[in-house]
């Protein structure tokens, strides 16, 4: 039996050296300690043994008891730190290991030119509106001198939600100009960029969705010389001190007289080249000044006061600026191309 003890003894020494893990103890406890132990298995043995002999024994197994106890209690501790260790170990940060970056996204190149501008009108005393883009064909049309029957209005060219063609996507930026001369009060100056809609199929220069920006400037005795005076420091803003504009005649329901500004090409200055289609100048705008229909439409007296308005193509001004030759790369969004401005 002392033998059995001292067995038991050395195998618990060794089996708890060994030790990895805290199920692998509480596994050697149930083992060695436990009520189907080998140590009880012994202790149920006592019984056979004479009254001498059994505190002899007795002592022996608490003996083999505690110090199997305490070397579990040790290997306890142990294991606690060499866990706490390697916790630490795994979740350690290297300080001087480089960060990964991070990918900054940055506005459109489309957005940036639409910034420059409204930079440029904010500077001469602009006001920006941005507003609805599901439009009254009222307001798209009829304040505007486009009457029934006009080819705008057609189905074929407009996006309407109704069967009675009163509401739709609004085809021009135009419309602002009505609710601007409806809601503020007088001087009135303001820039009002944003998206039309027209039923055009998608190709190199045609999409159906697309940005203008409507400029428009009511007071007393606002010209034909303002508008030019206007565009022309836009344009030298925008393209550089010495570019070249013209106005040619051109007809608009809501603007009398009308005429739309191109630019000398800055490629061939007016030679004629790939840039400009050969023509030396690009379409950049129509305008002129504000019809007085339109502005006693609004109830606004003609005999007092005049305005002009113009509207340009957003894409189309972005276009010229980056040198891109096709319009659907504006809208593709693919980073391979954006990234490059
Ligand atoms: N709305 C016109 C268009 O889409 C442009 C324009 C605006 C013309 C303002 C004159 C004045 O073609």
């Amino acid at each position: 039996m002392k033998e059995q003890l001292e067995k038991i003894r050395l195998d618990a020494m060794e089996a708890l050296d060994a030790v990895k893990t805290s199920d692998e103890l509480e596994a050697l406890r149930v083992r060695f300690l436990g009520k189907k132990g080998e140590l009880t298995a012994v202790l149920k043995m006592m019984g056979k043994l004479s009254a001498e002999e059994r505190p002899i024994m007795g002592q022996a197994a608490n003996n083999v008891r505690a110090a199997i106890e305490e070397k579990l209690e040790q290997t306890k501790t142990a294991l606690k730190e060499k866990m706490l260790e390697a916790k630490l170990a795994s979740e350690s940060v290297d300080v001087t290991i480089p960060g990964t970056q991070l990918k900054i996204g940055k506005k459109h190149p489309m957005y940036q030119v639409l910034d420059q501008i409204k930079d440029i009108f904010i500077g001469m005393g602009f006001e920006i509106l941005e507003d609805r883009e599901v439009e009254l064909a009222e307001y798209n049309f009829t304040k505007l001198n486009v009457e029934e029957g006009h080819p705008a209005r057609e189905w074929s060219d407009t996006f309407y939600f109704t069967e009675d063609s009163s509401i739709l996507l609004r085809t021009q930026t135009s419309p602002m100009q009505i609710h601007a001369m409806e809601t503020k009060q007088l001087p009135i100056r303001i820039l009002a960029p944003g998206r039309v809609y027209r039923k055009d199929e998608v190709d190199a220069t045609h999409s159906p969705m697309f940005h203008q920006i409507e400029g428009m400037a009511i007071d007393k005795n606002i010209t034909m010389a303002d508008l030019k005076g206007t565009l022309n420091e836009v344009v030298q803003q925008l393209y550089g001190e010495g570019t070249v504009t013209r106005f040619r005649p051109h007809h608009f329901p809501f603007t009398e007289p009308s005429c739309e500004m191109d630019i000398q090409c800055h490629k061939c200055h007016g030679k004629g080249c790939p840039t400009c289609k050969g023509e030396g100048w690009i379409e950049v705008l129509g305008a002129g000044m504000i019809h007085p229909k339109v502005l006693e439409g609004c109830g606004i007296d003609s005999t007092v006061y005049s305005g002009w308005a113009f509207g340009m193509g957003l894409e189309r001004l972005a276009l010229g600026h980056f040198k891109i030759s096709d319009l659907r790369l504006i809208f593709e969004n693919d980073v391979r191309f954006l990234e490059q401005f």
